[in-house]
């Protein structure tokens, strides 16, 4: 396992990572949650990620009980802040809920302050210098190491930087974005210039595009898979789609590794990706997809290039 620096931080965390939406909780009780986070661990991911909004809390307070069994330095966690409940003031990125959402957060994971935190949308209706301060507060009282944003658009992170400049406060250190063969243009090119201007880190989500890159959906939809329980995420599932993880499936075979590897292996490719969060419902799952970063020297230029032009 490769350890990347986030950004221009001094911090390093693992090309692969393992997050909990959707899983921690429906899928994986707490001794599931052990199981996956010591395999994960074993296996040398040392970045584990969630957020409050999270099975309404519960992804944290399974993360926390399975923190117990590590020492804390040997972990970097985080979580992220936006959608903490249904009060006016319960969400956003105003400063009453940046702060009480954090806190809310540490009491549920049980831990004094998490590595990153994130604001995990843009938030309109909040001044960027009221977020930046809130964000500032919660780094220089402890809460926090690193501050980054989630789904933000490249203006708008500027606008941070801006603000935190003017502020004399912290600026954001790392972005979290989708990213995956299906979703390629906030990374590869609306962030281009960020790279250089801030050495932004990103942590990105859904490597698989929630599973439909393993090729599971192949012939339909799978009983129990994560499309045939959230309803909403059907509509991600397109036939160009499936007909195009098919063809991965004919390179994955050639590279003799599995097609969801492939998937996750292409995002590893990619120098600006400092971590790619991983989901998985289950062991197996997870120990093949681990198995991704063994894949990514098979990688050359002219496969990673074959691959781009099948799903483009
Ligand atoms: N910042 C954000 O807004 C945001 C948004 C989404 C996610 N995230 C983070 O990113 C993490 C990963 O995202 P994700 O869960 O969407 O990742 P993903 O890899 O795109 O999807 C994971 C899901 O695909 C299925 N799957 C995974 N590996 C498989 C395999 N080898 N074979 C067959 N099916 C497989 C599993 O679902 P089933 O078994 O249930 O079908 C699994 O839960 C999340 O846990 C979260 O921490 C962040």
């Amino acid at each position: 396992m490769k350890y990347n620096r986030l950004g221009r931080a001094g911090l390093k965390v693992s090309e692969l990572s393992f997050g909990a939406w959707i899983t921690f909780g429906p899928q994986l009780d707490l001794a599931a949650t052990k199981r996956t986070m010591r395999l994960a661990f074993d296996r040398g991911v040392n970045f584990f990620d969630n957020a409050e909004a999270y099975g309404g809390g519960e992804a944290e307070r399974l993360m926390g009980a399975a923190l117990k069994d590590f020492k804390r330095s040997d972990v970097v966690v985080s979580t992220k802040i936006y959608w903490g409940g249904k009060g006016p003031n319960d969400k956003g990125l105003n400063y009453k809920h940046l702060v009480e959402g954090t806190y809310a957060a540490l009491e549920r994971l049980d831990l004094d302050y998490v590595d990153l935190l994130y604001c995990h949308r843009p938030d309109d209706d909040t001044p960027i210098e009221e977020t930046v301060r809130a964000m500032d507060f919660l780094l220089r009282s402890g809460s926090a190491f690193y501050w980054g944003t989630s789904e933000w658009s490249a203006e708008q992170i500027e606008g941070a930087h801006r603000a935190a400049k003017e502020l004399g406060a912290a600026p954001p250190t790392m972005e979290q974005p989708e990213y995956n063969l299906f979703n390629r243009d906030k990374i590869e090119r609306e962030f281009a210039p960020l790279y250089e201007r801030y050495r932004m880190g990103t942590t990105t989500w859904s490597p698989l595009a929630s599973g439909i890159l393993s090729g599971k959906y192949d012939q339909g939809i799978p009983k129990g898979s994560r499309l045939d329980r959230v309803e909403w995420l059907r509509e991600y599932l397109t036939p160009d789609k499936v007909a195009k993880t098919k063809k991965l499936a004919v390179v994955a075979r050639e590279l003799e590794c599995t097609t969801a590897q492939l998937a996750i292996a292409w995002c590893l490719k990619n120098p600006n990706v400092s971590s790619v969060i991983l989901g998985a419902s289950n062991e197996k799952q997870l120990e093949e997809n681990l198995g991704a970063a063994a894949v990514r020297d098979r990688l050359s230029d002219d496969v990673r290039k074959s691959i781009e032009a099948l799903c483009a």
